[in-house]
């Protein structure tokens, strides 16, 4: 089993992925589902969460009844559960309509205080939303942008060249936690340490990692980290994390009269309270993933375990899981003559990118979709990756597993791509 970004984790417990499966109503039609890198199915609970949500009655914040209470006490809700996924703090948690979003939010208020000759460094390996905001604000502020380069062999993202990078005048240092096309997932902790002594802060995109093993943002040196919910079980929304006292220092463009206080200033108009039900709910079902994570199992070994220690016993058992049926993804691969998966760096999530010689990514997407297999096809947005592989426009084909995937949808995969790639 590899390490899980970030601080330690205790020793992970059996993994039950059939009574998982079974808490997925979705999963019931018979498809499997290898798309979860763009986007998961949600249990019964989140579900449950948001409906109860909306029956309870909601109003908006800061009213003087009962549905306005509601509604705040579900955004604190909200942004502990976060914390607790993360490591982080709940008055550090930004919530806002997607990664994306939020990453144009961050970075256009962060370059404000840019000025020309500064610089910046984002990678060739990220998902756009951690490239092209920071690109054009880089622009608007006359500041230049260095590039890390992705090893096209190895789809490793080497730190030795940030060292070069990284100088006096860098003010932002923007990297993925985990590619969502080719896996890898490079080592924050050191770039971000790299950051640091320059003075530059580092935005991390926790979006692809967050599903697939524990997250511990200050060992990760992330100043920002981002997650979407949707990744993980969970609505469609997604959360920035900061410390609070580095947002104190941040003022993004806002109306006048809504909050001036942290973190509430950088999230603009009304929140969606019943999917922030739902948020909090997806935090409970992934701590309740692993056998025994109810118990701390540390101290007097009877003492309940905080949420956070449940969910790092969970994503630990996930990653654990995740990297076994995962390898038997990959092992069928390389059995088959005309297919090419892209990269196979040491530290990856579960997520596989190939092409078949001679089809088209597409036809080959459409050749599983006839046979149940949700898989992607595209640059997903990696789109610089894509640019350098030479894979633009097409892109190639990505089949990613989630802990709710199990042997037979390996299996069924494996089965439907041999009869168009031997
Ligand atoms: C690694 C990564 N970063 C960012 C994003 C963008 O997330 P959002 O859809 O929340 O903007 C995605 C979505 O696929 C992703 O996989």
């Amino acid at each position: 089993m590899t390490a899980g970004i970030g601080g330690s984790a205790p020793a992970p417990g059996s993994f039950d992925v059939a009574a998982v499966r079974a808490l997925y109503p979705a999963l019931s039609d018979g498809h499997a589902y290898l798309d979860g890198a763009a986007g998961t199915q949600v249990p019964a609970s989140v579900i449950d969460a948001i409906a109860s949500a909306y029956r309870a009655g909601i109003g908006n914040l800061g009213g003087t009844f009962a549905a306005s209470d509601r509604a705040g006490e579900i955004v604190a809700a909200a942004r502990a559960a976060v914390a607790d996924l993360t490591g982080g703090t709940a008055d550090g948690v930004i919530f806002g309509p997607s990664a994306t979003s939020l990453a144009y939010r961050i970075s256009e208020a962060l370059s404000r205080a840019w000025t020309a000759g500064a610089d910046i460094v984002i990678s060739r390996l990220d998902h756009d939303s951690n490239v092209r905001p920071w690109s054009q604000a880089a622009g608007r502020a006359g500041v230049d942008v260095k590039w890390a380069e992705v090893d096209l062999v190895t789809g490793e993202l080497p730190v030795a060249q940030y060292a070069d990078l990284i100088g006096p005048r860098t003010r932002l240092v923007a990297v993925t936690a985990a590619s969502n096309a080719i896996g890898t997932r490079p080592d924050v902790a050191a770039i971000s340490g790299l950051a640091h002594g320059r003075g530059a802060l580092c935005y991390v995109d926790g979006v692809h990692a967050t599903p697939h093993v524990p997250v511990d943002v200050a060992a990760l040196g992330a100043d920002f980290f981002t997650t979407s919910a949707y990744k993980w079980s969970g609505p469609h929304l997604a959360a920035a994390v900061a410390r609070p006292e580095l947002l104190e220092t941040v003022w993004p463009d806002k109306l006048a009269p809504s909050s001036n206080a942290v973190p509430w200033r950088f999230e603009r108009g009304t929140l969606p309270f019943a999917d922030l039900a739902g948020t909090t709910a997806a935090v409970e079902h992934l701590a309740a993933l692993a056998p025994g994570g109810g118990e701390s199992g540390t101290g007097s070994g009877t003492s309940p375990a905080s949420r956070r220690q449940r969910v790092i016993a969970s994503m630990t058992a996930v990653e654990a899981y995740e990297s076994a049926l995962f390898g038997r993804l990959l092992d069928g691969l390389a059995e088959l003559d005309r297919v090419t998966v892209y990269g196979k760096p040491a530290r990856r999530a579960p997520t596989a990118f190939f092409s078949v010689a001679g089809l088209a990514p597409r036809a080959v997407a459409e050749h599983m979709a006839a046979r149940r297999v949700n898989v992607w096809h595209g640059d997903n947005y990696a789109y610089e990756l894509c640019t350098v592989l030479g894979l633009e426009p097409e892109g190639a084909v990505r089949a990613g597993l989630v802990h709710y995937n199990d042997v037979s949808y390996v299996d069924r995969f494996l089965d439907a791509i041999t009869e168009i790639a031997r």
